[in-house]
């Protein structure tokens, strides 16, 4: 399909003609023109309330940026990827973690497959695994109950399952220990495993391409560490399963097949948390629980795929994204759940959305003339509160927030959650109308200190609202993110499903480390800085 360059694109020339109009006036003006915006300017879909009033948008605003969306064929692209066409071009893939979210019984042919069946019968296999571990049926190689359930995942294999089992610890089954390792920093491994026992650890691999040398190095550690307690290669049978898409190199690695689990090259790693990557989540929550997740992604899918734009959670959001960035010069977005369940939450949405759209090209391969993915980052409310909001409050930069909050706790304790909420309010209030230099002078404040407590405002906020976090609620939350990225990465028409970047670094990694593990000084033939920095660490080493 051929589309006009962002930048020549008549609703993008009208957005830069109705910026230069209302780009600067003051959010305090848009709701006093505007009382009833405040109800208006929201939306709400599958137990998600969106209000994005504060945000510096008219209703002129919306329906230009819809119109932008429009002429950049996001709704047809929307509908490639549902139907399983080859959108990640640069790879000659689909991107098809929709699928991996469809309800038993509904079918979807993609290259002569129906991916529905094969989702299906993956997680009944996982959910077979998951029952004899939480029931205590699966033994280890001398007997025991398994008790401690390790992931050993990087990127995608590991932001999903710890984010999902810390946002759903609550439902976890609590006589059952897991933790995850990541890092190819052996403290990471050494730490996670100090106090576990051998006999009661099962580990889980998780890598779709089972090539990643930091998983492949801790899964070796692990299973020197086990076989090195258990006395007994045979261990591994009963302590290691895996996650991957490549059942070669899994049985290469000396795990049995029928201890894998099979997920596919159309699921992106970021976007895998729903698929057998998520097998330590099912463990914890159980089968069911998981299932109501899969149902929160898919109700988020649906609403996608079908409601209007103008009332389209993910896509307002994600055209928000675009306005900040294009019109304003926005560089960053700040995600502050007001949940600490969600403290791993930025983490994980730092890789869904920086991998996605960090890109320079075009999906046919032409530099941008204009900025792509902006930085994503968090924490979770009030903490943050208490740390670097004062710049997003008082500094010179532009930083729109998405605060997301909830109606009840999942643990009501007096009145924490009242207080807890009245912030998320009370953020979004302060920063979008400040406090003027008028305010500041009647509240008796000294002339001298008076600039400085001066708050200008017209900071834009989203608000998310929903009940309470439940499987299905985040669910609905994280595919509510995946689209608002693929929103912008249609406007922005770029490749949102390739990592190419991050393999440059890969290659020269490995082309240093023979280097640093020589005994003998080696020829050195990099770039001085680099030459200089492995003589200085292997001096060091070596001390
Ligand atoms: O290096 C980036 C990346 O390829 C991510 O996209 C991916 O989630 C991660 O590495 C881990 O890859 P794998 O699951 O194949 O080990």
């Amino acid at each position: 399909m051929s589309i006009t360059p962002l930048r020549q694109q008549s609703s993008w020339k009208a957005l830069e003609q109705h910026h230069s109009e209302i780009g600067t006036t003051h959010l305090r003006e848009l709701f006093a023109q505007d009382p009833g915006r405040g109800e208006r300017l929201c939306a709400e879909a599958a137990g998600l309330y969106l209000d994005y009033s504060k945000n510096r948008v008219t209703d002129e605003t919306v329906r230009l940026l819809c119109e932008l969306a429009r002429e950049c064929g996001l709704e047809e692209r929307r509908d490639r990827m549902f139907r399983g066409e080859h959108i990640n071009v640069s790879e000659d893939r689909p991107a098809l973690h929709v699928a991996l979210r469809m309800p038993r019984g509904r079918s979807l042919v993609v290259d002569g497959v129906d991916v529905v069946t094969q989702v299906h019968s993956v997680l009944d296999r996982m959910a077979v695994l998951a029952q004899r571990i939480r029931s205590g049926q699966w033994r280890g190689h001398t007997g025991k109950a398994i008790k401690n359930i390790v992931n050993v995942g990087i990127g995608g294999s590991d932001l999903g399952p710890v984010m999902a089992y810390e946002a759903l610890r609550h439902y976890s089954q609590r006589d059952l220990t897991f933790r995850f390792i990541s890092n190819v920093d052996a403290t990471d491994f050494v730490e996670a495993t100090r106090d576990l026992s051998p006999e009661e650890t099962l580990f889980i691999i998780s890598s779709k391409t089972f090539g990643t040398l930091e998983t492949l190095t801790n899964a070796r550690s692990a299973r020197d560490w086990l076989v090195g307690a258990l006395g007994s290669d045979e261990a591994v049978a009963r302590h290691f399963v895996a996650v991957s898409t490549n059942a070669q190199r899994v049985a290469d690695f000396g795990i049995d097949t029928d201890n894998m689990f099979e997920f596919w090259d159309w699921v992106g790693g970021r976007y895998s948390m729903d698929s057998a990557i998520g097998l330590s989540t099912m463990i914890a929550i159980g089968p069911e629980h998981f299932h109501d997740m899969l149902a929160g992604f898919h109700a988020m899918d649906e609403h996608f795929r079908t409601a209007p734009l103008e009332e389209n959670l993910p896509v307002l959001m994600g055209l928000l994204a675009v306005w900040y960035v294009e019109f304003f010069g926005v560089q960053t977005i700040g995600v502050m759940p007001y949940e600490q369940y969600l403290k791993r939450f930025p983490a994980y949405l730092q890789q869904l959305t920086m991998e996605s759209n960090g890109k320079h090209v075009t999906v046919d391969g032409h530099v941008v003339d204009y900025d792509t993915g902006p930085v994503y980052w968090g924490e979770p409310g009030t903490n943050g509160q208490h740390s670097f909001y004062q710049l997003i409050h008082q500094g010179t930069r532009l930083i729109p927030v998405d605060l997301i909050g909830f109606g009840k706790s999942l643990n009501p304790l007096r009145d924490h959650h009242d207080i807890l909420s009245s912030n998320v309010f009370a953020q979004a209030q302060a920063l979008a109308f400040g406090k003027t230099e008028q305010e500041v002078r009647d509240e008796g404040t000294p002339p001298d200190v008076v600039p400085h407590r001066v708050m200008e405002g017209n900071r834009p906020t989203n608000v998310l609202l929903g009940e309470i976090l439940t499987p299905r609620l985040l669910g609905t939350l994280v595919a509510l993110y995946e689209h608002s990225v693929f929103t912008q990465g249609a406007v922005w028409d770029i490749d949102s499903f390739d990592q190419w970047g991050v393999e440059l670094g890969k290659v020269l990694a490995a082309q240093i480390t023979p280097a640093l593990t020589s005994a003998a000084e080696p020829e050195l033939d990099h770039d001085s800085s680099t030459n200089a920095l492995i003589r200085r660490y292997r001096a060091l080493k070596h001390r």
